[in-house]
């Protein structure tokens, strides 16, 4: 889900990743096995040795490919600065740069509280990129940061037709119930 899709007409899907913490006893625990650092899917240097290196900050990021990226995959075109901003007051980050054109292909970042709470956002591949374990790469680092934080409530709003990505990463739809509200931009008359 993107950063203004919370308020887009599709209705996005909770799906939150939790563990076994107490301080959020009402969340589902579900297997963090696949999401150590030992089982990543694709190691830095096997990703590396294919021309994709991983960053971690925004330093070398462009942040007008890294809009092109978002455009290509249907998100709304942004304001660059609104997304440097926006990357500024967020928790972690991670993103894939092809060598070959030194471009953004791959991109997730969470935005959180620093000790409980994360919500990850604007997890994208560039479409020439996508379906060779990119957007898994991201994911599982991005999740293995946030768990290295000692973050246990680990949520995100997905696309109806993301949501087998996310589930087989360990995320689950509405845990106990709980669902997701949302504030919409446009308010429904009522007559
Ligand atoms: C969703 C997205 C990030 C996935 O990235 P990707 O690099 O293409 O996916 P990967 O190649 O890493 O796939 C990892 C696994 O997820 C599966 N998968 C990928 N997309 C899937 C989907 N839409 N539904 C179900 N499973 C999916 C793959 O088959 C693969 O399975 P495997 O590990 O068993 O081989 C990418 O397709 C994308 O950017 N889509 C457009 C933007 C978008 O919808 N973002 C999410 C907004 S909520």
């Amino acid at each position: 889900m993107f950063l203004r899709g919370i308020a887009s007409s599709s209705l996005p899907y909770p799906l939150t990743l939790s563990f076994k913490a107490t301080d959020h006893p009402r969340n589902v625990a579900v297997s963090s096995q696949k999401l150590n650092a030992t089982a990543l899917s694709v190691s830095d240097e096997a990703l590396q040795s294919r021309g994709f290196i991983l960053r971690r900050t925004i330093d070398d990021l462009n942040l007008d490919h890294l809009n092109s990226v978002f455009v290509a995959v249907g998100f709304p075109k942004r304001d660059p600065e609104k997304i440097r901003i926006a990357l500024e007051n967020t928790e972690s980050l991670l993103w894939v740069e092809y060598r070959k054109t030194q471009k953004p292909v791959a991109f997730a970042r969470a935005t959180g509280d620093g000790v409980f709470n994360a919500i990850i956002w604007d997890v994208v591949v560039d479409p020439s990129f996508q379906g060779i374990g990119l957007g898994k790469a991201v994911m599982e680092r991005l999740i293995g940061e946030l768990l290295q934080k000692g973050i246990s409530n680990i949520a995100l709003f997905s696309e109806p037709r993301v949501l087998g990505f996310y589930r087989a990463l360990g995320f689950v739809s509405d845990p106990d119930g709980i669902r997701a509200m949302v504030f919409p931009r446009k308010q429904k008359k009522t007559n």
